[in-house]
C-alpha cells in the first residue's frame, strides 16, 4: 500500500511545513499546526484549456451594473457597500455564540419575502432547530429551503434541484467536501469548499453568503485563511453578555470598508439601530467626570459620537503600563508622548487606561484630540464639559490639525443635544447654520482652556 503523505498546516493562516515546528513562523501563533494529508494533485497534462473569456483591450469592455438585493436590514446593506450583490461570496465571521445564525435566518425570511428562493445549508443544526429558531425570529415563507447536511457535493444536487438565488452555508468549518480526505474543519477542506461555492456563485450567479467562526485554539481552521479567497468579509462583534452587536467590513469588493452597522440582540432576535450615537450615549451621567470625553468619529457615511474614557494613577510597576481597548496602542504612546513634551505632563510614573465605551474601534486620528484631553483631565483631576464634543487630531509639534467630514460630525453633536464644539482651527470653512457654539483651537494647549472646568 503506498504510503499517506502528510503535511503540518497553520490552521490560523494556512502556513504549510513538511515537519512539526511549535510556532508558526508565517503568522507567530503557538500550536496551531496539525497534520493533514497531502492531496494528489489532478493530472495536469491532460486537462484542456477552455478559453470562454478572451483577451479585450480596455477600451472595448462593457460595464455590467451589479445586481443589489436587501437583507431588509439597512445597517446590513450599508455595510455590504448597498445591499447583497448578485453572484458574489460573502463571508460572515464572529465567535460562537454571537449571532451569525440568527442574523442570516432573520436576513433570510427578508430576503425570501421578496419572492426569491434561499436555500439555507445548517450543518451544525438539525432542521428543526432551525425550524424553532425561526418560528421565535418570525420567519416563515414559502421560498425558505432548509436543508441539514455536511456534505458540499449532496449540497450541490439540492441547488440543482431547486434552483436557489441565494445560498447560505452555516457554517464553513462544518461542511466537507468528498474530493479531499481531510477532516471537516481543516485548512485543506476550508480551501476546498470555499473555492467550489466561488465556482457555484461565479457560475450559477447564486448569491453565497457563508458563515465561519472565529477560532482562538486553532484546532479548526479560522476564517482568516479564507479571507483572499472571498469577495467580501464582514465581522460581527460584540460582548457576549451584552445586547450590542457591532458589523463591520473588513474587505469589501463592491463599496468601502469603514461602514459599521449597530444592532441590538433582542428576545425575539436582531434589532438594528440606527441610532447608534443615542445608544452610546445611554450610559452616560449628566455629570462630567474627570477623564471622559466625547469625541465625534466617522465610520465610513456617518458620524458617530462615543465617549472615550481614561484613567491615570501612579504606577507601582518598575515601568509603567499602557492600556488601550478601541485605540490602537503605538497611537495612544504618540499622544501619550506628545502630551508629555508639549503641555509638560509628567506621565513616566503613572499608568494610562485608555477605553473606547461600546466595543467600538476608532482608527481615525480625528480622535486624537479627544483622548489627549481624556487623558490630561484625568492627570489633573479636572472634567471636559459635559454638554462638549471633541474634534481634532493632534500633531506631533501639539498643534491641531484639521479633519475630514466636519459639518457631519457637528451636525450629529447637534442632534443628540450638545451645546460646544472643540474643531481644529485649521478647518477654515467654519460650518454654517448650526445652533451649537463652535471653539476653534490652534494648538493642544488652547483646546484645554476651552473646555475645561474645575471638578
Ligand atoms: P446564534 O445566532 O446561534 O450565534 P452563532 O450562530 O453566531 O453561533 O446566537 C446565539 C445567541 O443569541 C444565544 O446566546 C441566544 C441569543 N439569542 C437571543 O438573545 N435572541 C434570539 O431571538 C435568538 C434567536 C438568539
Ligand atoms: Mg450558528
Amino acid at each position: 500500500m503506498a504510503k499517506v503523505k502528510t503535511k503540518w498546516v497553520c490552521q490560523n493562516c494556512g502556513y504549510e511545513t513538511a515537519k512539526y515546528i511549535g510556532k508558526c513562523p508565517d503568522c507567530g501563533s503557538w500550536g496551531t499546526l496539525t497534520e493533514e494529508i497531502e492531496e494528489k494533485p489532478a493530472n495536469k497534462t491532460q486537462s484542456v484549456v477552455i478559453d470562454d473569456n478572451p483577451v479585450c483591450l480596455i477600451n472595448e469592455i462593457k460595464i455590467t451594473e451589479n445586481i443589489k438585493f436587501s437583507t431588509g436590514f439597512e445597517e446590513f446593506d450599508r455595510v455590504l457597500g448597498g445591499g447583497l450583490v448578485q453572484g458574489s461570496l460573502v463571508l460572515l465571521a464572529g465567535d460562537p455564540g454571537i449571532g451569525k445564525s440568527t442574523l442570516i435566518l432573520q436576513s433570510a425570511g427578508n430576503i425570501c419575502s421578496q419572492g426569491r428562493k434561499l436555500l439555507y445549508v445548517c450543518a451544525e443544526e438539525s432542521s428543526s432547530q432551525v425550524k424553532l429558531r425561526a418560528q421565535r425570529l418570525n420567519v416563515n415563507s414559502n421560498n425558505l429551503y432548509v436543508y441539514s447536511q455536511t456534505n458540499l457535493e449532496a449540497v450541490i444536487t439540492q441547488i440543482d434541484n431547486i434552483k436557489p438565488e441565494f445560498l447560505v452555508i452555516d457554517s464553513i468549518q462544518s461542511i466537507y467536501t468528498s474530493n479531499i480526505t481531510s477532516s471537516s474543519g481543516s485548512v485543506s477542506q476550508i480551501r476546498e469548499c470555499t473555492n467550489f461555492l466561488m465556482d457555484i456563485a461565479k457560475n450559477k450567479n447564486i448569491t453565497v453568503i457563508v458563515i465561519g467562526h472565529v477560532t482562538k485554539e486553532g484546532n479548526i481552521a479560522g476564517p482568516k485563511v479564507l479571507e483572499h479567497m472571498v469577495d467580501t468579509v464582514i465581522y460581527f462583534e460584540g460582548d457576549k453578555y451584552k445586547s450590542q452587536r457591532l458589523l463591520r467590513s473588513i474587505k469589501n469588493r463592491f463599496g468601502s470598508t469603514n461602514e459599521i452597522g449597530v444592532f441590538n440582540m433582542a428576545e425575539y432576535g436582531l434589532e438594528e439601530v440606527k441610532n447608534p450615537s443615542e445608544l452610546f450615549m445611554k450610559e452616560r451621567t449628566d455629570n462630567a467626570a474627570p477623564g471622559s470625553v466625547i469625541i465625534a468619529t466617522n465610520e465610513g457615511t456617518r458620524a458617530l459620537l462615543v465617549e472615550v474614557q481614561a484613567l491615570v494613577g501612579t504606577t507601582s510597576y518598575p515601568s509603567p503600563r499602557r492600556v488601550s481597548t478601541g485605540v490602537e496602542f503605538n497611537r495612544l504612546l504618540q499622544i501619550i508622548a506628545v502630551l508629555e513634551k508639549r503641555i509638560g505632563l509628567n506621565l513616566s510614573k503613572h499608568d494610562v487606561y485608555v477605553n473606547v465605551i461600546g466595543g467600538i474601534e476608532i482608527d481615525e486620528p480625528a480622535a486624537d484630540l479627544g483622548i489627549a484631553l481624556a487623558i490630561a483631565t484625568c492627570f489633573r483631576d479636572v472634567c471636559v464639559d459635559s454638554d462638549c464634543v471633541i474634534i481634532g487630531e493632534i500633531s506631533l509639534s501639539g498643534e491641531i490639525r484639521n479633519v475630514s467630514n466636519i459639518e457631519k460630525r457637528i451636525y450629529e453633536a447637534q442632534k443628540l443635544g450638545f451645546k460646544k464644539a472643540i474643531i481644529p482651527k485649521l478647518n477654515k470653512k467654519l460650518p454654517e447654520g448650526f445652533n451649537i457654539e463652535i471653539i476653534q483651537v490652534p494648538r493642544l494647549m488652547d483646546a484645554i482652556s476651552a473646555c475645561v472646568s474645575k471638578k
